[in-house]
């Protein structure tokens, strides 16, 4: 086991601190493929591929987002500690095989924003319960667009009747799709239900009620031995506010660059009181997001399709411990 160092100037706890932020990010099915190489002038983030999921998520796109969302964690976190963070995606010859490297770019004085921000990444959750019928309004929905915006992506609200009722079919159309995968089953076998102890993957309690033919939104079965509180032939709500996180770019770039608005555009909900849960399918299955992709015009890169309500408060999800997520020193500093 590797043990937290210093870096970036800061004391091992205050590292510590920072890694531990970075790791409440979300990822699919929660399986946290991010590992972290800690020098004294730079962190280090790199893609855990052992961790990918290679039925559900064929050319790491999602694991990629994943890792954008554990970088922007980071980020504020660093910020929270007064450390202005410069962060270079993809720095190749720089750090080879990394994905991103963080270095000190001076002193920063968090602001009201960056404190939010800072109180949100523990509070956030992945919420699957069902949303109150009070809708997000436009205030909420202009601050949400604003956090995909300031992190070089794009925010589409699926606005008219049409669009969502448009939406829901290439969902479901996905999730059937899915459905037959054997290999994507297992793989969301391998990370649900009761794991004692285990550090990753959706509990449970995590589940929310277990999905029902009738219902509008296709949600994946997260918990198929559950029978839950749920109320049969009850629609699960009527209206979420239903968000497309795009990239302006097709590849890793434009999924670290997304990656990073999704988490800004999650805590930024948080802050304003309201849930959230993802509708991956139409992503994770190619042909149905390239239909998604000519719907939306054809130049912006669909990248995750989220749900976002007000609803009541969900338990969180188990992490890995910090040192099972460091990487052994063993370049020199540049
Ligand atoms: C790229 C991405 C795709 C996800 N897709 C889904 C999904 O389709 N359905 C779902 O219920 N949760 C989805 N999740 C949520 C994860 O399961 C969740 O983040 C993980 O279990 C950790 O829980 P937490 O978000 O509450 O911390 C997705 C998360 C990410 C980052």
């Amino acid at each position: 086991m590797t043990e937290v160092s210093s870096a970036l100037g800061l004391a091992p706890d205050q590292v510590r601190t920072v890694l531990e932020s970075a790791s409440l990010a979300p990822s699919v099915h929660n399986s946290q493929p991010w590992r972290f190489r800690l020098l004294p002038d730079r962190i280090e983030l790199h893609a855990d591929m052992e961790r990918g999921l290679t039925a559900t998520d064929p050319d790491a796109r999602e694991l990629r987002l994943s890792c954008g969302a554990a970088l922007f964690n980071l980020r504020v976190a660093l910020q929270g500690l007064g450390v202005r963070p410069l962060v270079t995606l993809l720095p190749g010859q720089a750090a080879p095989g990394a994905l991103a490297t963080v270095r000190r770019g001076g002193v920063l004085q968090p602001d009201d924003e960056n404190r939010a921000l800072l109180r949100a990444v523990p509070a956030r959750r992945t919420n699957r319960r069902p949303f109150f019928e009070s809708g997000v309004d436009g205030r909420q929905r202009h601050a949400l667009v604003r956090a995909a915006e300031l992190e070089r992506s794009w925010l589409h609200v699926v606005a008219t009747r049409e669009d969502v009722a448009r939406m829901k079919y290439l969902v479901r159309r996905a999730h059937q799709i899915q459905l037959g995968d054997p290999d994507v089953q297992a793989e969301l076998r391998s990370l649900t239900g009761h794991r004692p102890g285990a550090g990753d993957g959706v509990p449970p309690a995590s589940a929310g009620f277990r999905p029902q033919a009738q219902d509008e939104w296709a949600f994946r079965d997260f918990d198929p031995a559950a029978e839950h509180d749920r109320l049969p032939g009850k629609d699960y709500e009527s209206n979420p506010l239903v968000l497309v996180v795009c990239s302006h770019y097709d590849g890793p770039l434009g999924e670290l660059q997304a990656g990073q608005a999704m988490q800004r555009v999650l805590l930024t909900a948080t802050t304003l009181g309201l849930s959230a849960s993802f509708l991956s399918q139409p992503i994770e299955v190619r042909s149905v997001r390239e239909e998604l992709r000519r719907e939306l015009g054809g130049t912006l890169v669909p990248q995750t399709v989220l749900r976002i309500g007000f609803s009541s408060p969900v338990p969180a999800t188990p992490r890995r411990a910090v040192t099972d997520l460091l990487l052994a020193q063993t370049r020199s500093v540049n």
